[in-house]
């Protein structure tokens, strides 16, 4: 059967649609960025980025040096709310807008913070536009390794195993996860922090605990997570070692 696609691509000809690149720009700090996603932006008819409702988008400041004059924009909004669906809405609607630009043959490159695919909102687009474009990925340095650097502690020595646990999960998930890991890093801890403060407390791993807030960007903040702040923001992340010291 000949789709709609088939024939528009037909039409066009495939090498004559624009290619998505999916830029990770690294932590936050522009000189974080690798120089392939600096020349990506740089040269790119249309940018797009992610940016919630009404507010800011740290993907486009992370990459605002190398935007040149006159390239177009295109914002994905995404709604302030933890429920799936609008969220998925706003990436139909995202995906829509970028294929016109693709469709009518510009290169647009989607600015994520990071990595594309890890935890990356990138990857509901190249859900959404793979099969009908040409996608790049370009890797960025993950947040978990930039806060490693910043915590001034390595993450995994010799055959240790890390944990990448996400801080919305549940009191009793994170326990048992904790509990049985080695190195673990815990994501998204924002409005969660103490409650996971509490279950790395109850496993008497405090002391074991780094915390870290926007690594790489002027308001870093580094502590013990024995002196973390009582509020964290989106953009915060605990490392927990349990490993004995490699240098020992
Ligand atoms: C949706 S994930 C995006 C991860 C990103 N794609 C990456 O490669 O690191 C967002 C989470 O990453 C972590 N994060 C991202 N940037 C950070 C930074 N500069 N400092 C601390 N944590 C950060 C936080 O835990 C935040 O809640």
């Amino acid at each position: 059967m000949t789709t709609e696609t088939d024939l528009r691509l037909e039409c066009l000809g495939k090498e004559k649609a624009g290619v998505l690149y999916g830029v990770g720009l690294g932590p936050g700090d522009p000189e974080l960025m690798t120089l392939r996603a600096a020349r990506l932006i740089g040269g790119a008819d249309v940018v797009a980025y992610p940016a919630l409702v009404g507010g800011e988008s740290l993907a486009r400041s992370i990459a605002a040096e190398f935007i040149s004059d006159g390239t177009a924009e295109i914002v994905v909004e995404i709604p302030m709310t933890a429920e799936r669906p609008p969220a998925q809405a706003a990436y139909d609607v995202g995906a829509a807008l970028i294929s016109t630009a693709l469709w009518a043959g510009k290169d647009v490159v989607y600015l994520c913070e990071g990595d594309p695919f890890f935890y990356g909102s990138f990857m509901y687009l190249h859900a959404r536009l793979s099969s009908d474009f040409q996608v790049e990925v370009v890797p960025g340095v993950t947040s978990v390794a930039a806060c490693a650097a910043r915590s001034g502690r390595p993450l995994v020595a010799r055959n240790e195993r890390l944990m990448v646990l996400p801080g919305p999960l549940s009191e009793d998930e994170l326990r048992i996860r904790i509990e049985g890991a080695e190195s673990v890093a815990i994501m998204k801890v924002g409005r969660h922090l103490a409650k996971i403060r509490r279950v790395i407390d109850g496993l008497g791993l405090v002391d074991r605990a780094v915390y870290i807030e926007r690594a790489s960007l002027p308001n870093e903040v580094v502590c013990p997570l024995a002196e973390a702040p009582e509020n964290a923001p989106y953009f915060s992340m605990i490392l927990l070692t349990k490993g004995a010291d490699p240098w020992l």
